[in-house]
């Protein structure tokens, strides 16, 4: 076990185990996991509401996981809201263009295509992202079929006044950002997916004040009476009730963990990347694409069900992949292929892991033929 895989406890718990299903969610290294349990047994209690120490220990830890989380983006601290995950992070930019007329691409995740459904006025979805042309755009940075990323920053030279909203859950886990350098009005990812715990998402709004919640409640206002309510001026009136307190931390540790190690992971990334490519022609076992920017690899086999696949690489070889249209059915349409299988490696994979998934792929390919 290498040093990266040896700070993750599932690896040892399963040794045998090559997880590629990290476009879904990724392991937890240790640090994370001791984070959840350090605020547990130390400063549990419910933020902004107490005048006791413990409360204000909480509050303290929560506001500064949202100054790592803004460092981690570039962003202001008063530009960073705390959710559920990506998904409700989308559905709130997303509800803020309703009745409107949305452009987007046939890349979309469903967290982005059923909100815009259900909020536009009308929409479409472009083939080419370089062609839109629209006042309210709603787009991916990374694809999570493809892993081909979009140049957000050519969408914007294209759109210089339109409102873009981002889904940047795929593309965070592997690149920097810094949203001082790029001008949109929201962007959206996950923790879970970048070593981080489930139960969080972020989203960095440009101008927290322009926008409406999703969700009311409590904590979000500064004056009710029987007849009104009045939001607050800043970012808490995005998170109303109790806020993903321990997750926030969590998550703040996460980035450390990930800063620590992004050269790391930009190598692998790369030598994967090289590799796959080399195996794929040696293979003749071919992705849906070969132009990955990140290593998520779909394949599309003719006679042989995804499922039936991914079930194989689990009980014969050990490997996790994950199979289904990946929350993109149209982009699946739009291809003219079925369900995929696909796999998504991270920071603790290998170039071996890569070297069995090809065997065992070829081993499947073998019995269906
Ligand atoms: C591109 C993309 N957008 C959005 C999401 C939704 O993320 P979450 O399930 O964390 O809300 C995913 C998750 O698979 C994704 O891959």
């Amino acid at each position: 076990m290498d040093t990266i895989s040896s700070d993750f406890p599932i690896f040892q718990r399963y040794p045998r185990l090559i997880y590629l299903d990290n476009a879904a969610t990724t392991q937890k290294p240790r640090p994370v996991i001791e984070a959840l349990r350090e605020f547990y047994e130390n400063y549990n209690s419910n933020i902004h509401r107490g005048v006791y120490s413990l409360s204000e220990q909480a509050t303290d830890i929560y506001e500064r996981s949202r100054e790592r989380v803004a460092r981690f983006i570039g962003a202001d601290p008063s530009q960073i809201v705390f959710v559920k995950n990506a998904t409700e992070g989308l559905n709130l930019a997303i509800s803020n263009m309703r009745s409107r007329e949305i452009v987007s691409t046939i890349y979309e995740h469903h967290s982005t295509l059923l909100p815009i459904y259900r909020y536009s006025k009308s929409y479409r979805l472009e083939r080419d992202p370089y062609r839109i042309r629209s006042s309210n755009i709603v787009i991916n940075h990374l694809s999570n079929v493809t892993g081909k990323v979009i140049d957000i920053q050519i969408v914007r030279d294209n759109n210089p006044d339109a409102v873009i909203v981002v889904d940047g859950t795929q593309y965070i886990p592997h690149f920097r950002m810094d949203l001082k350098k790029i001008d949109v009005d929201f962007y959206a990812f996950s923790p879970h997916k970048m070593l981080g715990p489930t139960g969080i998402g972020i989203l960095y709004i440009r101008d927290p004040m322009k926008y409406e919640p999703l969700i009311y409640g409590g904590g979000t206002v500064s004056n009710v009476t029987e007849r009104m309510y009045r939001l607050l001026d800043n970012n808490s009136r995005y998170e109303a009730g109790t806020p993903p307190i321990a997750e926030a931390y969590a998550s703040s540790v996460a980035m450390d963990y990930l800063e620590a190690h992004r050269e790391h992971l930009e190598r692998l990334d790369r030598e994967i990347l090289k590799e796959a490519n080399r195996l794929f022609d040696e293979y003749r076992i071919y992705p849906i694409n070969r132009d990955q920017d990140v290593p998520i690899f779909s394949f599309y086999f003719q006679r042989i069900h995804p499922h039936d696949v991914a079930e194989i690489l689990d009980t014969a070889h050990n490997i996790a992949v994950r199979s289904g249209y990946h929350c993109a059915q149209p982009l699946h349409e739009h291809l003219g292929i079925g369900p995929t299988t696909r796999a998504s490696f991270y920071i603790y994979n290998s170039i071996e892991h890569l070297n069995r998934l090809m065997e065992a792929l070829k081993n499947v390919v073998r019995k269906f033929t």
